[in-house]
């Protein structure tokens, strides 16, 4: 795994940003692997600042994102759907059309995993899937205890990770859902290139345990190691605790 650590949230950004920009030259119909959170933001930020000052055609590129919540309307502000859409499809000038985002609709969710990964295989396969990490090693929603070898699913959130998102729905944890549906991480080890972004101390245990730990379901973003082409770019604060 390499490892990268910047100045900034900024500049990691910019080093996201110039890859896919790349990417996007080379293959104006390449695969994007989307996530939603706070770490990509000023990566997507960069990215949409490269696409207009390098004047990209970004008319073909298509995208896939990680995660939905189970049973939350689409059109929520807070949903996935929602969230991908105001994020990258508008700042980039994505074609919509082309951006998907797990279907969380809880009359077809029990289908809708393998349906997506054979979206994703006929689209043939993710170029570069951008990752946060959560404080406890989750990548996606695969918190840990997550098989390695996972395809899309439905998953059960944690108590903490809704904690965690509460601050989304009014600071109120009864309103975040109870469920998702979520790439694997078999699904997220298929894409060409992965690149996680990570900043802050509350992510320096996480990181260690990533990059220099085992490799084992308790810590999903272990995986990482195995992968042949795998970056973190990460702060100060963030690498911290690697040795
Ligand atoms: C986002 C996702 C999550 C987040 C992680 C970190 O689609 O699947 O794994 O990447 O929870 O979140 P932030 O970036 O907000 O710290």
């Amino acid at each position: 795994t390499e490892v990268i650590i910047a100045e900034s949230e900024r500049e990691a950004g910019a080093i996201y940003a110039k890859c896919v920009a790349d990417l996007i030259e080379r293959k104006p119909d390449c695969v994007l692997g989307l996530a939603t959170g706070s770490s990509p933001l000023a990566a997507y930020q960069e990215l949409a600042r490269t696409i207009t000052e390098r004047g990209l055609d970004v008319s073909r590129v298509r995208g896939f994102s990680l995660d939905e919540y189970a049973g939350l309307d689409p059109k929520h502000p807070e949903s996935y759907h929602s969230v991908i859409e105001r994020t990258v499809i508008e700042p980039l000038g994505l074609d919509p059309e082309l951006v998907h985002v797990p279907n969380g609709d809880l009359a077809t969710i029990e289908h809708a995993g393998k349906a997506y990964d054979a979206a994703i295989e006929a689209a043939g396969g993710i170029d570069v899937q951008i990752l946060g990490i959560g404080t406890d090693g989750h990548i996606g929603f695969n918190e840990p205890g997550s098989s390695l070898a996972s395809g899309t699913r439905i998953k059960t959130l944690t108590e903490q990770t809704r904690i965690d998102n509460a601050r989304f729905f009014d600071g109120d944890v009864d309103q975040v859902p109870t469920h998702c549906i979520t790439q694997g991480i078999g699904t997220i080890m298929k894409a060409r290139h992965l690149v996680l972004l990570a900043f802050g101390d509350g992510k320096a245990e996480a990181i260690a345990e990533t990059v220099e730990g085992g490799v084992s379901s308790f810590c999903p973003a272990s995986a990482l190691q195995l992968h042949p082409h795998a970056t973190v770019i990460v702060d100060e604060q963030a690498a911290a605790r690697l040795r």
